[in-house]
């Protein structure tokens, strides 16, 4: 390497720092070692995959949350001829309790799913776009939304607040 580059190089190096993003989240081996409070809502969350229209991916997915005013509001994802127009269970889930509990946080949601062609054995996870929508979701009513995945056998995740799967995520911030 020439003086002339690695000069450069060092001068990189000085003016350069590195950032990393972890978070913790809890894996429960099954759902029968959840609080029962928890074990209930992923267990709706399991029956709502009932609800799902997927005849294009057979698909299904179920979510179930509770609200802090104590509602329980339900979602699960409905697919369209045209595929981009359909909608997953968690943004169908948050629409819905935006419109009938506007400003209520929501305090925990769980997701599940089943399908004829895979096994429902482990967790799933939101999207980018529910990932996007549950941030925002957050940020406006100033509370951590707290998620419950898993299928319909198996471990299970607890992640204490949505946004932490959505590192340097572009926000409403940016458009004031
Ligand atoms: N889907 C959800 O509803 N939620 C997720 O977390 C992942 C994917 C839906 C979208 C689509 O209807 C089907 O599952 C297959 O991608």
């Amino acid at each position: 390497m020439s003086p002339a580059l690695g000069g450069g190089l060092f001068v990189l190096i000085k003016c350069m720092k590195e950032n990393k993003f972890e978070f913790n989240y809890k894996v429960f081996d099954s759902i029968d070692e959840l609080p029962e409070d928890m074990r209930w809502l992923l267990n709706e969350a399991r029956q709502v995959t009932e609800n799902a229209y997927a005849p294009y991916s057979n698909f299904q997915v179920g979510a179930v949350a509770r609200l802090m005013n104590g509602e329980v509001v339900s979602g699960s994802n409905q697919e369209n001829a045209s595929f981009p127009a359909g909608l997953c269970a968690e943004r169908v889930l948050l629409a819905s309790a935006s419109s009938q509990y506007p400003k209520v946080p929501i305090q925990t949601m769980a997701v599940s799913y089943k399908s004829e062609n895979v096994k429902s054995d482990h967790p799933i996870s939101p999207c980018g776009i529910c990932r996007q929508t549950l941030q925002e979701y957050e940020g406006r009513v100033d509370h951590p939304v707290q998620l419950i995945l898993g299928g319909m056998t198996g471990h299970v995740y607890v992640i204490d607040t949505a946004s932490r799967l959505l590192p340097l995520a572009f926000t409403s911030e940016e458009l004031r």
